[in-house]
């Protein structure tokens, strides 16, 4: 009858559209082999980081720290330290206490509007010594004059722990004439032009090597300090032997990777997706740091929008209505991603988030935007757990280790909000490393207290010099 002829009708309907969408979905599934491959190229990557003739061209630059040794629990005292680089500005005041190694922290956030971002230099710098104004006096510490430790978290090639020249800017980040500068000079010069206080810069350090530090304070065994939040990026302990850029052969060194520049040579192009290539474009850096861009909190959400605006526009979505809200950048922030995520969430809530974004949505469609969070997020968690099972496997071949134990320190936003990401992290890296026993330990503040005990031990280091 014609009502049955109408039912199929609507059902192979239905059915042709399921199959385009998952055409889509299919491009973000990797398979073992293809993480196996990944794995063994971020491997290649580090080696050619590491080794002087092929330091100048490497796409993941290995960049020594100068941070030697972690702190050994006699480190005290007042400390002051910068965060730039993450989700908020902040500065802080820790407090540390020998002996029982706790440390006490007091901090203020500031907003970094755009304009400041990608302002100049100058402005970006005056800035930050306002809110650090702000924040003694707000302390009641004016005139004080402590250390401080200044968590960068971009890429700066460093000569000593106190000097940092940014190679480039990342993320959101594009303030003119830093590039090229050290950014411990543009601080003090900032200081300067508003004397009204000195403060003693003793240490520039990555928010990974930070996060890595806060947890070898509890945790001997934590060589490793993962960031995934609104960048990508990896820091661990290697032996001074490996390290060509460096004189000397004894200890280890921390390298902050930068390997969110990993696939910068087009190493990655045969994962790399249409979507992936609009981000790209779009995108303050096009062409740099392309594996960041396919894990990290401020990229996932716009691989998800190319996604929703090319099905919207075969019609599998939203009655195939572009809204205005969907053409617009960054509305999809890691915590929405979470949101949308969530296994609690009844699909009626998954509506309701979306509405809130602007998006109208139907019940099928909100089913769809889940499972199209779901890929992105997944496929970037493996990718992690790639770049992070080729380090351990290095460490513990560089070791002669059968078998080995390690920690890892993590902190941001992705890792430490979304429902999955982290498991599949951890499962990702079990797998591609299976003669290594990786335990993931939270920092708390990586960024804060870590760059107050980098700065600790340098300061440490410095008296026991002069003495
Ligand atoms: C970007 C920066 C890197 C930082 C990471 C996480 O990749 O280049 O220095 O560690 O973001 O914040």
């Amino acid at each position: 009858t014609k009502g049955a002829a109408m039912v199929t009708a609507v059902a192979s309907r239905v059915q042709a559209q399921r199959k385009q969408i998952d055409k889509v979905l299919a491009l973000f599934r990797l398979t073992q082999e293809q993480l196996v491959g990944i794995q063994n190229k971020m491997r290649v990557e580090f080696e050619y980081g590491l080794k002087k003739d092929t330091h100048p061209l490497a796409t993941v630059k290995m960049l020594p720290t100068y941070v030697c040794g972690m702190p050994d629990g006699t480190e005290k005292g007042k400390f002051l330290a910068l965060d730039l680089g993450g989700t908020n500005f902040r500065v802080l005041l820790v407090k540390i206490r020998s002996g029982r190694r706790s440390v006490r922290m007091y901090n203020k956030i500031f907003a970094v509007p755009l304009e400041i971002m990608q302002g100049t230099g100058e402005e970006l710098f005056d800035h930050i010594v306002q809110c650090i104004a702000d924040f003694l006096d707000y302390m009641g510490l004016k005139g004080a004059q402590l250390p401080l430790g200044f968590t960068f978290s971009f890429p700066c090639r460093q000569t000593s722990i106190d000097k940092g020249t940014l190679i480039e800017w990342t993320k959101g980040f594009k303030a003119t004439d830093c590039e090229g500068e050290d950014v411990v000079d543009m601080l003090r010069e900032a200081i300067k032009r508003r004397n009204e206080f000195d403060l003693d810069i003793v240490a520039v350090v990555n928010d990974t090597v930070g996060t890595m530090m806060t947890c070898g304070y509890e945790d001997r065994n934590c060589e490793v300090g993962l960031i995934a939040g609104t960048g990508s990026n990896m820091c661990y302990m290697e032996e001074m032997r490996n390290i060509e850029l460096v004189e000397g052969d004894e200890g280890k060194m921390c390298i902050n990777t930068e390997w969110g520049g990993f696939g910068d040579n087009g190493c990655l192009d045969d994962i790399q997706t249409q979507y992936d290539k609009e981000v790209d474009e779009g995108s303050l850096n096009p062409g740099k740091q392309r594996y960041e861009k396919m894990t990290s909190g401020m990229y996932l959400g716009e691989i998800v929008r190319q996604i929703l605006i090319n099905l919207t526009k075969q019609g599998l979505l939203f009655r195939g209505q572009i809204s205005e809200r969907l053409r617009t950048r960054g509305i999809f922030e890691t915590k929405f991603l979470s949101q949308i995520e969530s296994d609690r969430l009844a699909l009626l809530q998954v509506r309701r988030i979306l509405q809130q974004l602007g998006l109208d949505s139907t019940c099928e469609d909100s089913i769809v935007v889940k499972e199209v969070c779901g890929v992105v997020s997944r496929r970037a968690a493996q990718l992690y757990g790639a770049g992070l099972a080729a380090i351990v496997e290095k460490r513990r071949e560089d070791q002669g280790l059968e078998h080995m134990r390690i920690t890892v320190g993590v902190d941001g936003t992705l890792y430490k909000l979304h429902p999955h990401f982290s498991r599949i992290l951890r499962e990702t890296v079990k797998e591609l490393a299976p003669h290594c026993d990786v335990m993931f330990m939270l920092s708390e503040d990586g960024s804060g207290k870590g760059a107050a005990l980098i700065t600790a031990v340098a300061k440490r280091l410095q008296q026991a010099q002069r003495e």
